[in-house]
């Protein structure tokens, strides 16, 4: 392994590989080191790129961490993300489709009976969302465990505003027997992505912007089925068809319809307007 030159240099480095005794790591360094030297060799990258790029995922790592994932933003913004998702969640069809898990999640959002508002004192437009957790056959699921985040009113979620100690906007919620659930919250905005980490200057460099469709985040889970983590999309957001992650899809968009005051469905007097929004999830039986 010597004199490696512009032809030679990938099968001495894919030959190193010969000795690993892990057969799917094998598989994955192997397509990796190719396709990073066939990349390198396709834009003929100069030496001062290539220290950008360094400089670039450098950058990427030092901002994170444990309430930004700079590098799951990364992975949205260039559509990785979406293509792991579909080739990971090829459900049957009527199935509820997935789309992307994000960078805001937090795990130990507190436990709600169905009704609770996880939006007490949150700036916004009340909403109370309603759904369903059906299976295949459209027979309630009873008992699934439904996780839900998203922004404030204004396009923040709670981890990125500084003055937060707590959660809010958050929670997970029960499916009753006849598979229902439903909780107050406030009117999810579209929102833009951070911008002031190192995927802010690629998306201006791209010529993109970095908004999202209004939507609130879904994470579903009930024995004998496959887990499903979505979102609900508010129909007519303006960016729809120019999501930053690549995330919509139509069958997960509904309406969230404007009500004068008076007596929501759940029973709760509103004084004021409040929105109304409904969705039904298809969850797919686990055949493993
Ligand atoms: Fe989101």
């Amino acid at each position: 392994m010597r004199n490696l030159s512009e032809s030679t240099l990938t099968d001495a480095v894919l030959a190193t590989l010969l000795t690993s005794h892990d057969a799917r790591f094998k598989q994955i360094a192997e397509s990796l080191v190719r396709h990073l030297h066939d990349f390198v060799r396709d834009v003929e990258l100069t030496e001062d790129e290539w220290f950008k790029a360094i400089q670039f995922l450098t950058a990427t790592g030092q901002k994170c961490d444990d309430k930004r994932q700079e590098f799951i933003l990364l992975s949205d913004t260039l559509g990785v993300s979406m293509l792991v998702d579909a080739i990971n969640h090829r459900f049957p069809e009527g199935a509820t489709e997935t789309t992307v898990f994000g960078p805001f999640y937090q795990s130990g959002a507190p436990e709600l009976v169905n009704g609770a508002n996880i939006a007490t004192g949150v700036v916004g437009e009340p909403t109370l969302f309603t759904g369903r957790v059906l299976d295949h056959r459209g027979e309630p699921v009873a008992g699934a465990t439904i996780d839900v985040w998203a922004v404030d009113g204004e396009g923040w979620y709670d981890v990125q505003l500084a003055h937060l100690d707590e959660m809010q906007v958050r929670g997970r919620f029960r499916s009753d027997a006849a598979g229902r659930f439903w909780f107050w919250t406030v009117k999810p905005v579209s929102y833009p992505i951070p911008t002031d980490g190192p995927v802010g200057p690629m998306l201006h460099a791209m010529g993109r912007h970095p908004y999202r469709p209004a939507h609130i985040h879904f994470m579903l889970s009930a024995a004998g089925f496959r887990s499903v983590t979505t979102h609900v999309f508010v129909a007519g957001d303006k960016y729809l068809d120019s999501d930053a992650v690549f995330g919509v899809k139509n069958s997960l968009i509904t309406e969230f319809v404007t009500k004068p005051a008076g007596t929501a469905k759940d029973g709760t007097v509103m004084a004021t307007p409040y929105v109304e929004a409904h969705y039904d999830f298809r969850l797919a039986q686990d055949h493993s």
